[in-house]
Order: structure tokens, then sequence, then C-alpha cells
């Protein structure tokens, strides 16, 4: 099907939960756009709404209803005036409870997990072919769905590059293994295929992706199997990439290679998400975690042996079944002892089917709900403490795209800070060393430096 200007159709979708989604929201959009669909960023005026779902936390799994019961008013509205709305479920709800929702929510066409979404337009068509009955599409093929996905047009200077999908860790209090399934590197050649595409279409600086993402293990040309710092190296190669990070990585998978790159590649960016989650061996071992406080401490010594300015970040979970006054203050003093530069924080959140729901020593909500707050406070109180130190130097902007205000516009520093500035939209996509001026509560203003040039060449 060819997309002419009669079936142009309006495509609206609203991604939940984490990077991997954005990027997954992305290539469906790719997909959808043979048949003629467009972006919108509104479902009023949708012919298809997709909800790119996150199983991660309670909370975000029942946000999806909620949202569904507000998509049903928009069905109905469409319905009543002769039209039509598709209403697709996808990502790692539907991949964890797909009958339910068809159960729950018998107005869905379609629900789709994580790693079918290269078969969208058959799903559509069967949808359209049968109306009301929802289609359910939860496989794992056995073809990757990236054999089957156009390549991804770049969107801007930065971009996101699945690498790695699922995971094999299967930490006791964790859905991924289950929605996301199995661990699986995409190979080398097409990773770097996607890599050029990117910078031709002038991305500058592209983020790895993977829940697991320095587990990957891709196969090469030449037969071998590459790491993540093979790959790294690699991509480094490419004239006109600027920036490398990548994101999810397990402490377990920081090997030597990837380690060193930090010191070796200077388009890899000094900063590293790195979740450890607890401060206690003993909680850690309860999480199934497969490493210890100390084995922590030691990658991050390494790590900044390596590359001194290394900024850090990670998650923790805040009341993990058994986590008694003393593991908590564990992993408080292992906050204070690392330092983060920004950190991500989270009740513990019972999911179904995972070990962690069924142990017995649960933690009582205000407990838990005390214990976050600590940890929030000490780790809002790091970022701060480190955006501070930021104030009066000069760093290496990436200008990604307009701010709210007029004449200003966001850029990202090496220490992945946003960064607002004045300056003409022009120079968007390109790097400036600006001076830090002001520090604002989740971002840093700048300077425009005087002299140089307000617009790109
Ligand atoms: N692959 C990454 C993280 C994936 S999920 C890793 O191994 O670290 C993102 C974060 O959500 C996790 O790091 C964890 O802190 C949090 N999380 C996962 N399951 C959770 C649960 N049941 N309750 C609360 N937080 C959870
Ligand atoms: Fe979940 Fe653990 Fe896998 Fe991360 S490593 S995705 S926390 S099971
Ligand atoms: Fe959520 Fe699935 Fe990502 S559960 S965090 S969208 S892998």
């Amino acid at each position: 099907m060819t997309a002419d200007s009669s079936s142009r159709k309006r495509l609206f979708i609203k991604t939940y939960g984490c990077q991997m989604n954005v990027y997954d929201s992305g290539r469906m959009a790719d997909v959808l756009a043979p048949l003629g669909y467009t972006a919108t960023d509104t479902p009023d005026d949708a012919d298809m709404v997709i909800l790119n779902t996150c199983h991660i936390r309670e909370k975000a799994a029942e946000k999806v209803f909620s949202d569904l019961g507000r998509m049903r008013v928009h069905k109905t509205a469409r319905e009543n005036t002769g039209g039509e709305l598709i209403i697709a479920v996808a990502g790692c709800v539907a991949q964890a409870e797909g009958a339910e929702i068809i159960r729950r929510a018998p107005f869905v066409d379609i629900v789709l997990g994580p790693q079918t979404y290269h078969r969208l337009p058959e799903m559509v068509a069967r949808a359209q072919r049968t109306k009301g009955a929802g289609v359910l599409d939860t496989d794992f093929p056995v073809e990757p769905k990236f054999d089957h996905l156009p390549p991804p047009r770049a969107d801007g200077p930065t971009a996101f590059l699945s690498v790695q999908e699922g995971c094999d860790k299967f930490c006791t209090f964790c859905v991924v293994p289950y929605t996301r399934g199995a661990e699986y590197s995409r190979p080398v050649a097409a990773i770097l295929r996607e890599a050029r595409g990117l910078v031709a279409g002038g991305t500058k600086e592209i983020t790895l992706l993977g829940q697991n993402v320095n587990a990957y293990h891709g196969g090469s040309a030449d037969g071998a199997t590459w790491n993540l710092g093979r790959l790294i190296r690699e991509l480094a190669e490419i004239d006109g990439l600027a920036r490398i990070r990548y994101t999810t990585s397990h402490p377990r998978d920081m090997d030597e290679s990837l380690m060193t790159a930090h010191r070796d590649v200077p388009q890899l960016m000094p900063f590293l998400h790195l979740p450890v989650q607890s401060g206690s061996d003993k909680i850690l071992t309860a999480m199934n975690r497969g490493h210890t406080r100390d084995d922590y401490r030691r990658v991050i010594d390494t790590l900044r042996g390596y590359r001194p300015d290394l900024a850090l970040s990670s998650d923790f979970i805040a009341g993990m079944p058994g986590e008694t006054d003393k593991d908590f203050a564990e992993t408080m003093a292992l906050v204070e002892e690392i330092g983060f530069a920004q950190s991500f924080s989270f009740k513990y959140s019972p999911r179904p089917g995972t070990p962690a729901a069924g142990m017995k020593n649960q933690i009582p909500e205000d407990v838990k709900n005390e214990r976050l707050y600590a940890v929030q406070a000490l780790l809002d109180a790091q970022l701060t403490a480190f955006n501070a130190a930021c104030v009066g130097k000069t760093l290496d902007v990436l200008l990604t795209h307009p701010g709210r205000n007029p004449g200003q516009i966001i850029g990202r520093s090496p220490y992945l800070q946003a960064v607002h500035v004045t300056a003409d939209k022009r120079n968007i996509g390109t790097i400036v060393p600006l001076k830090v001026v002001t520090l604002e509560s989740y971002s840093l203003g700048a300077l425009w430096p005087e002299g140089e040039q307000t617009m790109s060449a």
C-alpha cells in the first residue's frame, strides 16, 4: 500500500517505561508509515492509538487501564461520527497481561508484545477485517523483529539504537526477563549500518540501548563474537559521530574491555548509569543480583581510575522484602560513599510471577515510604551538589532542541545534564563550549560564548 493523500491517517503513540520502549515506539511508527500513518501528538484526531506500556511496577501497569478508559471515549466519539479508531496495546503490559487486557477492555483492537511489532501491518489489516474481535500477538518469534524492520530515519541530533534485548539475569523483583524474553544481541553489521544511517541523517550522539546492554555479545562478519567495548571502539570510527553512550548496564558485566573504553575512546561520554539497587549484601543476595557491595565499589574504583571525571547514576529499590533498618542504612552509606550525579529510586512493588512477590517478609507500606523519602533526599542533595559544582565551568554542550522560552535552546552536557542557553535555533545540532552560569532545579543555564558566531556555518 502507498501513502497517497486519500490514505493519510493519524497515529498517536503514548510511551511508558524505559528507553527501549521509546526506541520501539519510533520503530512502530516506521513500520506503519507505509500504510499512510503519520504521527500526531494528541489522541483527539487520531485514527489509531498505540499505548506502548511498561509492567515494571504496579503503578505503571495500572495506569494503562485508566488511559484505556479515556481512549474508549475517543473511540466512541469517532464511531458516532462515522469514523473509526484502532486501539492497540503494545509493550510489556501487553506481553504479561494480554488476555487480561482483552477481557477488561474488550474495545481494544490489537494487543502485541515487544517482540512482534514488525507484524503490526498485518495485525491492523486483521483488526479491520474482524471488527470487534481483538487480535492478540504476544509470541517470541524465532526470527528477531530487527530482521524485518525498515532502517530508522535520523530524527534530530540524538538517537537511541537498540543493540541488545531481553534479560537472563532473573533478579527476584523484576518482570523484564518474562516480558522481554531471553537475552539477544543484534549482529554487529546491522548495528553499524543503522548507526551510519543515523549519522548521515545528522545524528551526533547515539545511545546504545539494551535491558542489559553490557552483556552485548553480537556476531561480527568475521565470525567472532564482539563485546560492547569492541562495538563502541568500532562505532567511534564513524566520521561525524561525536558522542556515544550506553544504557542500562549491569555491574556483573562491566568487563575490562568496556572499562578501558572509558579511558581510550574520547567519544564515549563520561557518564554511566550502573544500577546497584541496594548497599546490603544480604539484600543483594535476596535480589539474586550476582554481585556484592564490594564488587560494585571495585568496578567504580577501576572506572574512576580510567576516567576520573566519570559521573555516575544508579537505580535503588527501597523496601525489598526482608530489608531491615540496618540493610537500608548500608544503602544510604554506599550512596554517601560513591556519590551519584543523578539517580532513580523506587519503592519495591511486588510483581505477579516474580519470586520476591511470594517472599514472606514483605515490608509495610509506611516503612517503604519512609525509606524511599530518605534515599531520595540524599540522592537529590547529591544531584544538586554535582550540578552546583559545574557553575563557572565551561562544558561542551550538544544543542538538541528549542526551549520553551522564546530564543532559548536546550542542550546536553557530557554528563547528561540539561543546559539551556539563548542562541539562534540554527545552532541546533552543533556542540558548543558553554560557560555555565546558573543552577536551576534540574538543569543548568549557560551563556553563549562572546565572539562565537551565533549561527552554524
Ligand atoms: N536492566 C536494568 C534495569 C531494568 S528496570 C538493571 O538491571 O538494572 C529499571 C529499574 O526499575 C531497576 O533498576 C529497578 O531499580 C527498578 N525495578 C525493577 N523492578 C522493580 C520492582 N518490582 N519494584 C520496584 N522497582 C523495580
Ligand atoms: Fe531486571 Fe535484573 Fe534483568 Fe535488570 S538485570 S532487567 S533488574 S532481571
Ligand atoms: Fe518497563 Fe518493559 Fe522497559 S517493563 S522498564 S517497558 S522493559
